[in-house]
């Protein structure tokens, strides 16, 4: 079986990578190191990766795809993870946003289609489901996205569903919970929590700290997206969450124990496009997949911080 890893370089499509590696499976990766976050960073996390030989690296942009790959190289599956993420980034960057999230992946479905590759893993997003009171969420509650972030998921899902009914091609959305662990990027709360406590800077907490977010670690995450692979189905659209929601003060309480330094907490009031709340039910992802979080948020929170500690 041949994979290809769009994003590969990032922080979920790296740890992907490499799990799959270790089972011997061939990938293709592709990323443009996009300037969202440093490129040192990219080839950190792509290092190890880079020396097996069952890996084949592209550099370049998605929507280039048909130019980079050998036309006598057969995929066999797409797992698309390749985007500008951050809800805050699509304020300030919307037609990017909306190009690079929305066009790209049309780009690459039909690159799919005329190559005869008939299985696409999307990496969709919680934030779909946007201020949707309904918690926990299930696959068929409302979704009021609420930032053009959360549009650009949305229209994806739907771009997947049109294709999936009148091509020959079977298209499966993951909708992540706010993932972290080692390698998480390093405009997200986590890394950025313990990146200001360990150096005695200021953290700034949006919205009281009262929001709620269902933190997921990484290699559940990556486990549930193997298992998808095997999947049969023409289109399904299941959350990977872990399904215990913290509030905001309490990840910085445990994230105080685990570096011994009290936090300094400047508060703002929360920005648009964050909600107050995400929970998921996975009943899906558990019938679907066989999906199990197995890693609980103080030990999840520690491997980051033995991560964070050795790569400083
Ligand atoms: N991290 C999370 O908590 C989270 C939650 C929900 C959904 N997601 C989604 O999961 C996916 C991976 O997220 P991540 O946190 O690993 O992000 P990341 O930024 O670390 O990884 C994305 C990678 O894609 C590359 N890329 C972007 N546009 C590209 C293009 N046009 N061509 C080639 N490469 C391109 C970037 O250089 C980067 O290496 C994204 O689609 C994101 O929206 C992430």
């Amino acid at each position: 079986m041949k994979i290809l890893i769009t994003g590969c370089c990032g922080f979920i499509g790296s740890s992907l990578t490499e799990k799959l590696l270790s089972k011997e499976i061939k990938i293709i990766g592709i990323d443009n190191f996009d300037s969202y976050y440093s490129k040192k960073l990219k080839l950190r996390n792509i290092k190890n990766s880079l020396e097996n030989k069952n890996f084949q690296f592209l550099e370049g942009n998605v929507e280039n795809l048909s130019k980079l790959l050998d036309k006598k190289t057969s995929v066999d599956i797409v797992i698309h993870l390749a985007a500008s993420p951050g809800v805050r980034n699509s304020f300030e960057n919307t037609s990017h946003c909306l190009y690079n999230n929305i066009n790209v992946t049309d780009r690459l479905i039909n690159f799919c289609i005329n190559n005869n590759i008939k299985k696409f893993i999307f990496a969709s997003s919680s934030s779909v489901y946007g201020v949707n009171k309904n918690l926990p969420w299930n696959e068929k509650e409302d979704l009021i996205a609420i930032s053009p972030y959360a549009f650009t998921k949305l229209s994806c899902e739907s771009l997947g569903r049109m294709y999936s009914k009148i091509n020959n091609i079977n298209f499966i959305a993951l909708r992540f919970f706010t993932v972290y662990g080692p390698r998480q990027r390093p405009d997200l709360a986590i890394f950025k929590f313990f990146d200001n406590i360990v150096n005695d800077k200021r953290i700034i907490v949006y919205g009281k700290g009262e929001t709620f977010r269902d933190y997921t670690y990484i290699d559940d995450i990556v486990n549930g997206i193997i298992n998808t692979i095997s999947l049969n189905s023409n289109y399904e659209i299941i959350n990977l969450g872990n399904n215990q929601p913290t509030k905001l003060l309490d990840l910085i309480g445990m994230i105080e124990n685990i570096t011994g330094k009290k936090a300094k907490i400047k508060f703002k009031p929360l920005p648009k496009g964050d909600v107050p709340a995400t929970y998921a039910n996975i009943d899906k992802a558990r019938e679907l997949i066989d999906f199990s979080p197995k890693i609980k948020l103080e030990i999840g929170l520690q491997k980051f911080y033995d991560w964070y500690i050795s790569n400083r």
